[in-house]
């Protein structure tokens, strides 16, 4: 089973009352998203794999370790995940950027895939799935599909807030796959969104509605 992991730093969890908070307008609601993601991949990128590198320092030879080089993809799911990828790629700034475009239908709660455009080599691939909301799990599964149809072996899921449903549902189909969230909330509404939540991830992020 892979595990689950609130990655409850205090500075992610004061910067997530921001973002709570209906009062916060779409330029620091994305600015802070983005400021969480890069404090949550510093965590989540903590077990990439090392190799040893000889280093002449103007003192003496050394053997260290650095990062072995294995190819990172981040796939942010669309639209919300978009405000996570820079966060990251402050931090892993060669990785490449794969797209799975996913809504849900706001009647049955069930996601809509519409869009899925991968680098070509996925499945050779450390994959950093982001997407700030984990509700039902539907569009998270589903994107794990989509990811495991292609190849895809290695893979992780970043999201801000999470529900127990959602965990519950995206490890019982995926039990492969970590998941990290900023913080686990109470339950869902039954409008399928997040209690306390922040609402609307999309629709705070790109100032719609
Ligand atoms: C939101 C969010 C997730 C999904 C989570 O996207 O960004 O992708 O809902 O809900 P689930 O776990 O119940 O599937 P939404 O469908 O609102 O699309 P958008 O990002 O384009 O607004
Ligand atoms: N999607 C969101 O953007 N917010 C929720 O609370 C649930 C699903």
């Amino acid at each position: 089973m892979g595990q689950f992991k609130v990655l409850d730093h205090p500075l992610i969890q004061h910067k997530l009352n921001y973002i709570r908070d209906k009062n916060t307008g779409t330029k620091e609601f994305r600015e802070i998203v983005n400021e969480i993601s890069t404090l949550m991949a510093y965590e989540v990128s903590r077990d990439m794999p090392l190799k040893d590198v000889t280093i002449e320092t103007p003192i003496a030879t050394t053997v260290k370790k650095q990062l072995s080089g294995k190819k990172v993809a981040i796939v942010p799911i669309l639209r919300a995940g978009l405000g996570m990828v820079d966060g990251v790629l402050s931090l892993i700034p060669a990785a490449k950027v794969g797209h799975i475009g996913m809504y849900r239908d706001e009647d049955t709660l069930k996601p809509v895939e519409y869009f899925v455009k991968l680098p070509a080599d996925i499945d050779q691939r450390q994959i950093f799935v982001v997407d700030p909301m984990l509700a039902t799990g539907g569009s998270a599964i589903m994107a794990f599909d989509a990811l495991k149809k292609r190849g895809a072996k290695n893979f992780k899921f970043m999201c801000l807030v999470a529900a127990p449903e959602g965990v519950k549902a995206l490890q019982d189909k995926h039990p492969d796959v970590d998941i990290y969230a900023a913080a686990l909330d109470e339950k869902l509404n039954e409008d399928g969104y997040i209690i306390p939540g922040l609402g609307d991830a999309g629709d705070r992020l790109f100032g719609t509605k």
